[in-house]
């Protein structure tokens, strides 16, 4: 099989923003306790906060990290978690229905956040609760002094404010599972008036609406123009959410869920636009696709955990060699969408539906999603280019006229560096040329593969590097263009300086 993938540096698509490259820690399972916090771990440092995760972490270079939820936090208290450990309430949490320690709460985290390099995001609780809790959180995080929770917060041994910039409006509230789950409308009336309250004490947040929890729901599109209708003047972002699985053990089909993500995201702009088109407005409102992965694996296993535990293993998907693919593809999808997609997040980072997991007094080992995102955390910053591949497709169950190869070239005009990240979704061989225009002196320094025979193939704490990437691919330049044989079902980094 053949593709071509024309290339040209002035056909911009967009600036990246580093925010693509985000992820997501929840109050859920293992993902804070055992997973980034584990005071009694061997590797533990003095906080309590495990230092190979965090190696682990900065490997993967995460830009910003959603916290403390995610479901969990429509029914989260943030003054539970602030303050003497030792007075800290250990209470029923109901979205997971765990016993929830509040021993790691919004000071840890910003404490861990500054450890790995990452931004917060911070969201707050839309569900239980509203604006007067909402401000009170903003002027205790982010107020300088001289105020009650400003001064609150430095009795707690936080002399400066932690100035966190991106927050999000409550999460997924038009999920009937949601604890507090509104109506469009009632949700947009709160959003509102929260929001503006919050602008009140910093003016310079960066505040995300809760758009819906998947566009398959059906309030999308009617939920987000009142939503936006509402809370126009003071968001700059809509959340988008989705996961992938495949449970019907379908390759072709698993494969072309991407489109679906990508017919999401255009749909979800058209949205965003109609309200900007009714307001006459220039503002315009970016994506941010903070929940976002394959998930699926550990759903029945999760069904038979006991309740009212503390950090039980909930959702801790073993990824498989195919599941890597997908998020390879998801990244090119959200790359190509960076001119509208400014934060996005992997749902989640530790143990929870993650590329990092740990044992509870053992190791931690990278997931085979581990690695598509790290390539394009480390690789894809820079501007975006718009690719022209020229490829056969197919047909599955659900989707029509899919490509064999996805493909997206990132330019880092500081590193002089082009990067093209790419899919081949055949079974075949695929030769892949590159037409280059205004890269006529780059070439090939590096091409990373990752390809394995057995599609269900898995890492462990036993066989952590039983999938993972080789540069030993044969990107080459020959006459005046760049090519490359893709193995069958392999993700693909070609790097050119
Ligand atoms: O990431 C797991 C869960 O998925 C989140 O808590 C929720 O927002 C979504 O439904």
């Amino acid at each position: 099989k053949k593709a071509k993938i024309y290339i040209d540096k002035n056909f911009v698509i967009d600036k990246v923003d580093n925010r693509l490259f985000g992820s997501f820690i929840e109050h859920l399972g293992r993902a804070v306790y055992t997973g980034i916090y584990e005071p009694d771990h061997p590797k533990a440092d003095e906080k309590g906060f495990r230092k190979d995760v965090i190696d682990l972490v900065k490997e993967l270079n995460v830009s910003i990290v959603r916290y403390p939820g995610g479901n969990f936090v429509s029914g989260y208290n943030w003054e539970d978690g602030v303050g003497p450990k030792e007075k800290r309430p250990k209470k029923l949490e109901l979205a997971w229905r765990s016993l929830e320690p509040n021993e790691f709460g919004t000071n840890e985290f910003m404490k861990w956040c500054k450890l790995v390099n990452t931004e917060p995001m911070m969201s707050i609780n839309l569900g239980t609760r509203g604006t007067d809790e909402a401000r009170n959180f903003v002027e205790y995080c982010n107020f300088p002094g001289g105020s009650y929770f400003s001064d609150l917060r430095k009795q707690h041994g936080y002399n400066d404010p932690h100035n966190i910039k991106v927050w999000c409006l409550g999460n997924e509230m038009d999920g009937p599972w949601q604890i507090g789950h509104k109506t469009a409308l009632e949700y947009a009336r709160l959003a509102e008036e929260t929001a503006k309250v919050m602008k009140l004490v910093d003016p310079n947040l960066s505040l995300v609406a809760s758009g819906s929890s998947g566009w398959h729901i059906p309030t999308f599109g009617e939920w987000e123009a009142t939503v936006l209708e509402h809370t126009y003047d003071y968001v700059d972002f809509i959340s988008l959410h989705a996961y992938y699985d495949n449970y019907e053990n379908n390759i072709e089909n698993f494969l072309a869920k991407s489109i679906d993500m990508d017919s999401y995201i255009k749909s979800a702009v058209a949205a965003c636009d109609y309200v900007k088109g009714r307001k006459k407005t220039n503002k315009t409102i970016y994506i941010s696709f903070d929940e976002w992965n394959v998930w699926f694996h550990s759903r029945k296993e999760d069904e038979k955990v006991e309740p009212w535990q503390i950090a039980p293993p909930l959702l801790e998907d073993v990824y498989t060699f195919e599941d890597a693919l997908l998020v390879g593809l998801m990244l090119i999808t959200l790359l190509k969408h960076a001119d509208r997609v400014k934060i996005a997040c992997l749902a989640q980072l530790v143990n929870v539906i993650a590329p990092i997991m740990t044992r509870k007094g053992g190791g931690a080992w990278r997931q085979t999603i581990f690695y598509p995102f790290m390539h394009a955390s480390n690789f894809g910053r820079g501007t975006v280019l718009q690719p022209v591949v020229s490829v056969g497709t197919y047909d599955t169950k659900d989707f029509k006229g899919v490509p064999f190869v996805d493909a997206v070239p990132v330019f880092n005009e500081e590193k002089s560096e082009l990067t093209i990240f790419a899919v081949n979704r055949a079974q075949d061989k695929m030769e892949f040329d590159c037409e280059l225009k205004g890269f006529e002196d780059y070439s090939v320094i590096e091409h990373i593969i990752l390809e394995n025979n057995d599609l269900k193939a898995v890492n462990t704490e036993d066989n952590p590097d039983n999938v993972k990437p080789h540069n030993n691919g044969n990107a080459r330049n020959e006459g005046g263009k760049v090519k490359a044989n893709l193995s069958p079902l392999s993700w693909n980094v070609i790097r050119l300086k």
